[in-house]
């Protein structure tokens, strides 16, 4: 397979409503900090945008206002902050100010590079005195750095010899986006940080701000290193730092101004401005072509492990790649962060943390980089205490219970039908810890923190559901459909917990004899009488059938209501909860997402291939798709029952979501649990990839639109490497031991490399 060679996002619009998302395609992240990709000169007056930067896990806490305040709600939530504004640079020549918007552009372009992990922009300018530069801006979040961010901003002068003035700016005042009329954004305006103290040291510019409520400290320190012989002026005020730097150009020549821009906080450093001072100096001694090279170096090893390649397709390729490497900007790489539904793009979602990680973005690092993978499941156990915490707030007397969405770990969700009412989050979490173990054999992960949660979470099933004529129910409960709140017997649900109370007492017989549970059963004081009641509730968990129609009636009431009116609803009326009220939703059967349709993926055991395909029948009818993690869902059930139209056609909807703005938010962020549902769309759906309990399995399609398609995985110390074109398919053990693989259901021992027809 030749090598593919997209590997870059390329705007040339200038258009504004345009431009406000590009600043979330273009924003640069490394799973720390995040820059969306605002101008440094900025708009002009009147133009929309969200200038901002995040920290991953930096929070600060707002109030939330109920009209009438019932038991339990919650009276405050986290939320991600804007921070320090360290983007500003303007240029000025000769009295005019460099502005895409006035003068004249020659040329320009912007480009995210995902090889090289920076993002570009390229002008050539005559200004409104006729004088022509070439402006040339790249921006990079470090991966080896996670602190830092660099502008590096090139002026070269095509017809002018002269003075060049920079102006450099750090900014304190700085507020979250806010969007009264759109529930995927924060509601109100807030102020969340105040500058303390603004200090120079050792040419090093600080700010030293704090959280309003929550008190956590952030630092930001920048650093300029001019190429040309200048002049620079500082001043300050009490809330930024401004750097005038003067130098003189040449004709033909290039001169740069580098801005080291570091981020520190006091979640993670004792002192954070200790720390943004040490790793400035270090940071700012080096080349900065040295630093390019680090970024390069860890993202050909990123690639490496895992691209996807597909043949005979370049944009959806560049979809994937732009998924795949908005992933990795995205993902929290210590144990204080996880992945924000819009990863570090911008404020939609207020930066919580949802199921998104655990069933659409986990897989992705499980195949690809157990490490991060890990990182993220010893985010949820260090938050167990939490979830045993709201599980009391929610009237349970045993158990863990995550919340809906969160940062620092308590729920953050104020409306409880689709919100704390989504009980299924447990047993997502537990299917991912069972998967991890199913993926890397590693029992000590169990006993050191899958066993915990499994537990804790088998219990609030135990608590939450109940015995009714000898089959275990549970009631007043909302899946993962929004449009279908408060059931009794979600399917999807009932079918995960199952699976959670199934795995949390096979996980107690397994360690049992071991001495291994010894601490956690002193720790948590868990029976064998216990584990035998969880065993019972897995065999007689209920799950709806209806035999008439051989589907799994999504709950309860589900097939009783009535369908809703699609074909008297205009286009411009969805997504349908920005248009009609909640209840009016409610009663009607129609879906946000993927509900039953996800169980049928996710345990694809539990039902006979006609039910599976004869639900997904009935509910692609009613479902609107108005969530992003949606499409993805019905492609991959749609490959494994065998319809490859269907599954390319899903597909084809769900790989460039954020790039063509399909679902018209992208400004607020990218949809992180869609760019992973962009890989396991190739992964779990085209490849038929499955890895449960029995071992690993694989069949591969290939839609007649692709000449092939490519991709590696890890599984139990092995690498695989799997490649797919119109005559056969491949699987190449590229590392460890010989492993039985079962490709279209055949057992095959795989030790180099076995071809298979297709
Ligand atoms: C979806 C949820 C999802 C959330 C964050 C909502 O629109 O319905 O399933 O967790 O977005 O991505």
């Amino acid at each position: 397979m030749t090598e593919n060679k997209n590997w870059e996002v390329i705007s040339t619009s200038l258009e504004p409503s345009q431009l406000i998302v590009d600043e979330t395609l273009f924003h640069v992240a490394n799973g720390y900090i995040g820059v969306r990709g605002n101008f440094e000169e900025e708009y002009p007056n009147g133009y929309d945008t969200i200038r901002g930067t995040y920290i991953n896990g930096l929070y600060d806490i707002s109030e939330v206002k109920h009209g009438e305040k019932l038991q339990g709600f919650i009276d405050s939530k986290q939320k991600i902050i804007n921070i320090t504004d360290v983007q500003g640079i303007q240029l000025f020549i000769e009295g005019d100010k460099f502005s895409l918007f006035e003068g004249e552009i020659l040329e320009y372009t912007r480009i995210l590079d995902m090889k090289a992990g920076v993002a570009r922009r390229h002008v050539v300018w005559k200004s409104p005195k006729g004088h022509i530069l070439q402006i040339d801006i790249k921006r990079m979040a470090s991966f080896v750095k996670p602190e830092l961010f660099v502008i590096e901003y090139a002026v070269k002068s095509v017809n002018y010899e002269g003075e060049i003035i920079l102006v450099s700016t750090q900014k304190g005042e700085v507020s979250n986006y806010f969007n009264p009329n759109d529930p995927r954004v924060a509601g109100e305006y807030e102020k969340h940080l105040t500058v303390k103290e603004i200090t120079r040291e050792e040419h090093i510019d600080l700010i030293h701000s704090e959280t309003n409520t929550s008190k956590l400290k952030v630092v930001s320190a920048v650093k300029h290193i001019v190429s040309a012989p200048c002049q620079i002026e500082s001043t300050s005020d009490r809330l930024s730092l401004t750097s005038k730097i003067k130098f003189n150009i040449e004709l033909g020549k290039t001169e740069k101004l580098v801005k080291y821009c570091v981020f520190t906080d006091s979640i993670r450093c004792a002192d954070p401005s200790i720390s943004a001072i040490c790793i400035m100096q270090e940071a700012a001694q080096m080349p900065l072509i040295k630093l390019y090279k680090l970024q390069q170096g860890y993202l050909d090893e990123f690639w490496n492990r895992s691209d996807v390649v597909v043949e005979g397709d370049s944009n959806l390729q560049q979809g994937i790649r732009f998924s795949l490497f908005e992933l990795l900007q995205s993902v929290g790489k210590d144990k204080y962060s996880n992945i924000a539904a819009k990863g570090l793009s911008g404020e939609g979602y207020e930066g919580h943390y949802f199921w998104d990680t655990e069933i659409y973005m986990l897989p992705f690092f499980l195949l690809t980089n157990q490490k991060l993978a890990e990182n993220l499941l010893s985010y949820r156990y260090e938050k167990l205490d939490d979830a045993r915490n709201n599980a009391r707030l929610m009237g349970h007397k045993k158990g863990a219970l995550y919340p809906w969405r969160t940062i620092s770990g308590s729920e953050c969700s104020a409306y409880f039908p689709s919100g704390p009412a989504q009980y299924h989050i447990d047993a997502d979490i537990a299917y991912m810890f069972v998967q991890h173990y199913l993926v890397t054999n590693d029992l000590d992960f169990v006993v050191h923190k899958g066993a915990e949660v499994l537990f804790e979470t088998a219990r609030l099933w135990m608590d939450a559901g109940h015995y009714a004529e000898d089959r275990f129910v549970i009631d007043a409960i909302t899946g993962p459909d929004e449009y279908t709140c408060i059931v009794n017997n979600n399917y999807y649900t009932n079918s995960m917990a199952k699976y959670n109370l199934k795995w949390a007492a096979k996980f107690f017989y397994l360690l049992k004899g071991t001495n291994q549970l010894d601490d956690l059963i002193k720790k948590i004081q868990i029976t064998e009488e216990e584990a035998e009641k969880w065993d019972e509730a897995y065999q007689k968990m209920y799950l709806p059938y209806d035999k008439e129609l051989d589907i799994n009636p999504q709950d309860d009431t589900f097939l009783s209501k009535a369908v809703w009116d699609f074909e008297n609803t205009p286009k411009d009326k969805y997504p349908l909860l920005l248009h009609y009220h909640p209840l009016y939703i409610y009663r009607h059967q129609v879906c946000k997402q993927a509900d039953t349709v996800l169980a049928h993926f996710l345990l694809e055991d539990e039902e006979k291939l006609s039910t599976i395909q004869n639900s997904f029948d009935y509910y692609e009818k009613i479902t609107t798709h108005d969530s992003s993690l949606s499409t993805c869902i019905f492609s991959i059930v749609a490959s494994k029952l065998g319809n490859i139209r269907k599954a390319y056609d899903y597909f084809m909807q769900t790989t460039r979501l954020d790039l063509d703005n399909t679902h018209h938010n992208t400004k607020d962020g990218i949809h992180t649990a869609n760019m992973g549902g962009t890989y396991m769309g190739m992964v779990y759906g085209f490849a038929g990839l499955r890895i449960k309990e029995t071992g690993i399995y694989f069949n591969p399609i290939l839609p007649d639109e692709w000449e092939g398609y490519a991709f590696k995985i890890c599984y139990q110390n092995r690498v695989i490497e799997v490649r797919v074109n119109k005559r056969e398919s491949s699987f190449k053990l590229l590392e460890g031991e010989k492993v039985t693989i079962h490709i279209k259901d055949i057992k095959y021992e795989l030790c180099g490399e076995l071809v298979i027809e297709i």
